[in-house]
């Protein structure tokens, strides 16, 4: 397994304005649109390219694409749609799926209400995105379930990870790359990233 922290500097500004709690919903959304760009780039840096023939208006030329199947995105709801969205603008003809898992508040436990993804995992890379890489529960059941269908080739996206849950994810999950923004302290004791940025979902979709 590969952690990669994004410390790209616009990265790391856009971060900050993320975690004040007084950056209200629709700039925090904004910031998690334009930061998914920046982390997208990292996470898709080393995917296979293959020569195709095309022509320029000047001449017949060997130019690279990507290789193989489209690439499948995987949003962890609800937060992941934060990050999707962005992550869509810049590989529109990505197949999407969608995991729905929530956290049950007293055992801090994933419970699965929805899971609807594309053909063809084992064939496509495959890139799941959280905003919160928290205690690793919801997203180790995510990377299960995807495993599950199929997929064999699965990179985690996240905005921010704590070591709890990096470690978590690299014990189950160890062929499973992961991409972050930050790795922050430490979990509260109900599960919650410190620093961090509070509850991700309540802070994109204004629930809180
Ligand atoms: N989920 C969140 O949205 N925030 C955390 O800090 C942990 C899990």
């Amino acid at each position: 397994m590969t952690l990669t922290v994004v410390d790209h500097p616009l990265v790391q500004h856009k971060l900050t304005l993320m975690r004040n709690k007084s950056t209200p919903t629709n700039q925090f959304r904004q910031l998690l649109r334009e930061i998914s760009h920046l982390i997208a780039y990292e996470v898709t840096r080393n995917l296979p390219l293959e020569n195709r023939t095309i022509e320029t208006p000047m001449t017949t030329m060997q130019a690279p694409v990507l290789a193989g199947k489209k690439l499948a995105l995987v949003s962890i709801l609800r937060a992941g749609n934060g990050l999707l969205d962005g992550i869509l603008e810049l590989i529109p003809s990505a197949r999407v799926g969608f995991v729905g898992l929530y956290r049950d508040e007293k055992t801090l436990k994933p419970v699965q209400y929805y899971f609807k993804v594309p053909d063809d995992l084992a064939h496509r890379v495959v890139i799941a995105v959280d905003p919160m890489l928290a205690t690793g529960n919801s997203s180790v059941a995510a990377i299960d379930l995807l495993k599950g269908a199929g997929a064999q080739n699965i990179k985690f996206l996240c905005l921010l990870a704590s070591p709890e849950g990096i470690i978590r994810m690299q014990e189950t999950h160890p062929d499973v790359d992961i991409v972050t923004a930050a790795v922050d302290e430490k979990l509260s004791d109900i599960g919650y990233i410190l620093p961090g940025l509070g509850d991700a979902g309540d802070r994109m979709f204004g629930t809180k």
